[in-house]
């Protein structure tokens, strides 16, 4: 089967059994890290997507959200978050979403981000741009913090939290159109087409991100670190910046004048 239409089908068929989950959760428990959760739900879609590789692709490596890493060495790599959002989803609220990246040596090479709810299907391979179901997206061409509206998250490590309050306060100060929605997918994939300007966060897993950031780059937009640097999907502790070129810009700015300060 082409890689496209495999990834579709799978996030299709592990978005079926989130959404025949969703309100019906048995068990959610904390894992770890404190404020991360897992259900039997996000386990179940992880096994079915993670089967489904297995069987087409028996050598490509995978890295997964709730099982880690199977298989060796750097070479094809799919990166999964089963569901992203599993805080929305406990609390029945209707927004999460399947999240799945193909990298090479940390760099992303194809992406899907797949919303059961809503039914869209947002997808990405490299050089070829970035789709809703079969529209083409682009990111927004908003050139004015006044006017935007900029998704902002805490970040959990607490040595990093003081700093990106203070970041969130100095943008405060030129928008107030925050907003907070519960999946670093979503977030990704509504810059992507336009529907949020601009996000930062820090604290995030390479499967959070690992599809957003080339559906987001094919859309025209710009993704790097608080530093300005490329994202690489190895890196245990992410921080993204993304926007158009011109509200990264400004945000980018922001955050490494805080920094200097
Ligand atoms: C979480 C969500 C959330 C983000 C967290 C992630 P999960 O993923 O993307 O928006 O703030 O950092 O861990 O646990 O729902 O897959
Ligand atoms: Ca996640
Ligand atoms: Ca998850």
């Amino acid at each position: 089967m082409h890689l496209e239409e495999f990834m579709k089908e799978i996030a299709r068929g592990a978005g079926q059994i989130i959404k025949d989950g969703f309100r019906h959760v048995k068990s959610g428990r904390a894992k770890a890290d404190r404020g991360d959760v897992v259900t039997e739900i996000d386990l179940a879609s992880e096994k079915y997507i993670i089967d489904r590789i297995r069987a087409e692709f028996p050598d490509d490596r995978i890295l997964s959200e709730e099982c880690g890493t199977l298989g060796e060495g750097d070479g094809r790599t799919w990166v999964i978050d089963p569901l992203d959002g599993t805080r929305n989803f406990m609390m029945g609220i209707p927004f999460f979403y399947v999240s799945i990246g193909i990298t090479r040596d940390g760099c992303p090479e194809a992406g899907i981000i797949y919303d059961p709810i809503h039914d869209e299907l947002f997808f990405a391979e490299r050089g070829k741009g970035a789709f809703v179901d079969y529209e083409q997206i682009g990111v927004s061409k908003e050139e004015s913090i006044e006017d935007s509206l900029i998704s902002v998250s805490w970040v959990k490590r607490k040595v990093d939290r003081r700093a990106f309050v203070s970041y969130v306060e100095d943008l405060s100060k030129d928008t107030s159109y925050f907003r907070r929605f519960g999946s670093a997918a979503l977030v990704m994939a509504y810059v992507a087409c336009g529907r949020i300007h601009g996000y930062m966060q820090g604290g995030l897993n390479p499967w959070d991100v690992a599809a957003g950031v080339l559906i987001v780059e094919e859309a025209g937009g710009l993704v790097t670190d608080f530093h300005g640097n490329p994202i690489d999907i190895r890196n245990p502790h992410i921080e993204i910046v993304t926007a158009n070129p011109e509200i990264h810009s400004l945000l980018l700015n922001r955050v490494i004048r805080r920094k200097s300060n």
